[in-house]
């Protein structure tokens, strides 16, 4: 550990690519359509907008609770528009008494590997800021952040979607070791509500219904490292071509047969996407949508987001199937939390606050 810490720091910076940033779709993504209300902010779209700023508070003010429940969610919904999509997010700490708390939400447990920081973890709020500049999303956040100025900020990340682009129907990314992401993704709505959205039935409480909770990660990449392996071990490390082809040849949009391949020979058994989804008939019930980060000269990572309606199935199932990855030795999770996406309008906090 101490080692791939060390190795982790001793990374080389590599530019992000951050001046490739290309902001497709952005107004057919943010035009008030009559459906506007119903689809949740953080899945509006097939693809995130290219900019993020994340901050997790923590609630000083117990007693206020409420009040501050209400502040934010009005902060949140009135620069939810044009350029900008935001949305607020509820961590266990939200729930002081437990009552009301959706079924799964916890805190974050440690993984196998993981050194959490508590300084960049977990929170009772997070405010999910996106937008299709850097300086919308700053100024967003500074005019959110002066409307609760009593609570305390516990961290704060700025991401960026390098090649922020929508192909076939997903949204696709340049992550910081050159690969693009997104191909896991669903194309259709319906199986992103499917996979993301909470729906009734499922022992949640009713105000949860059309949530989704949402995962964090703040995992560091030792990029320097990476890069200097050949494209073609980093290839096999993560289980498909840089561009997103199969390394048996299939199309990015198609499935491969791993089963043709019972011994790793084309695809080793622990590239990532052979652990993250084995079985090509049944995809991890997630939706990914990941921002790169960069700060201070030699630290870049992944802000690591995914949504899904169940925290077990989804994400936890596929995080544990990852240990022991090859992938493993160049990253480091610090970071991040579980936090539940209220679902769109306000009747949930209503539900929570009696008012
Ligand atoms: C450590 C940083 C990570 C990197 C650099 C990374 C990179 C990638 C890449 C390049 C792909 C293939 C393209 C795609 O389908 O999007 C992928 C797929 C995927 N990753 Fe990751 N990933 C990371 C972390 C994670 C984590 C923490 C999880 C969940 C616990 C995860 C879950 C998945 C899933 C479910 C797929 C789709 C597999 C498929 O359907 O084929 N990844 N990842």
């Amino acid at each position: 550990m101490t080692s791939r810490r060390r190795l982790l720091q001793a990374s080389a910076a590599v530019a992000a690519g951050a001046g490739g940033v290309a902001l497709v779709g952005a107004a057919a993504l943010h035009s008030d359509c009559p459906e506007r209300q119903e689809v949740p902010a953080h899945l509006r779209g097939a693809a995130p907008l290219p900019y993020a700023q994340l901050i997790s508070l923590d609630l000083v003010s117990q007693s206020a609770h409420a009040d501050i429940l209400r502040i934010a969610y009005r902060a949140i919904t009135s620069i939810d528009k044009g350029d900008i999509a935001a949305w607020l997010a509820l961590g266990e700490g939200a729930f002081p008494a437990r009552v009301g708390r959706p079924r799964h939400l916890k805190k974050m447990p440690l993984f196998a590997g993981d050194i959490l920081d508590p300084a960049q973890s977990h929170g009772d709020l997070l405010l999910h800021i996106t937008g299709s500049t850097a300086r919308a999303v700053q100024h967003a956040a500074e005019r959110t952040l002066r409307t609760l100025p009593q609570q305390h900020v516990r961290w704060r990340m700025n991401g960026i979607r390098p090649e922020n682009r929508i192909e076939g129907g997903r949204g696709l990314a340049q992550n910081p070791f050159h690969f693009t992401e997104g191909y896991g993704n669903p194309a259709a709505d319906e199986e992103v509500t499917e996979r993301a959205i909470v729906k009734a039935g499922h022992g949640e409480p009713s105000w949860a219904v059309g949530g989704s909770y949402q995962v964090i990660r703040i995992i560091q990449l030792a990029t320097g490292f990476w890069d200097r392996d050949t494209v073609h071990e980093q290839e096999r490390i993560i289980g498909r071509r840089r561009e997103g082809r199969w390394l048996d040849g299939t199309p990015s949009d198609e499935r491969p047969v791993f089963a043709s391949d019972p011994h790793g020979k084309i695809t080793p058994l622990d590239a990532h996407v052979r652990r993250a989804a084995p079985d090509r008939r049944n995809p991890p019930p997630m939706i990914r949508r990941s921002y790169n980060y960069h700060r201070n000269p030699d630290e870049q990572g992944l802000i690591f987001c995914c949504f899904q309606r169940d925290l077990e199935k989804g994400f936890e199932a596929v995080q544990h199937r990852l240990e022991g990855e090859a992938m493993a030795k160049y990253t480091l999770t610090i970071g991040g939390g579980y936090f539940f996406v209220p679902p769109p309008g306000d009747a949930w906090l209503r539900a929570l606050t009696g008012g």
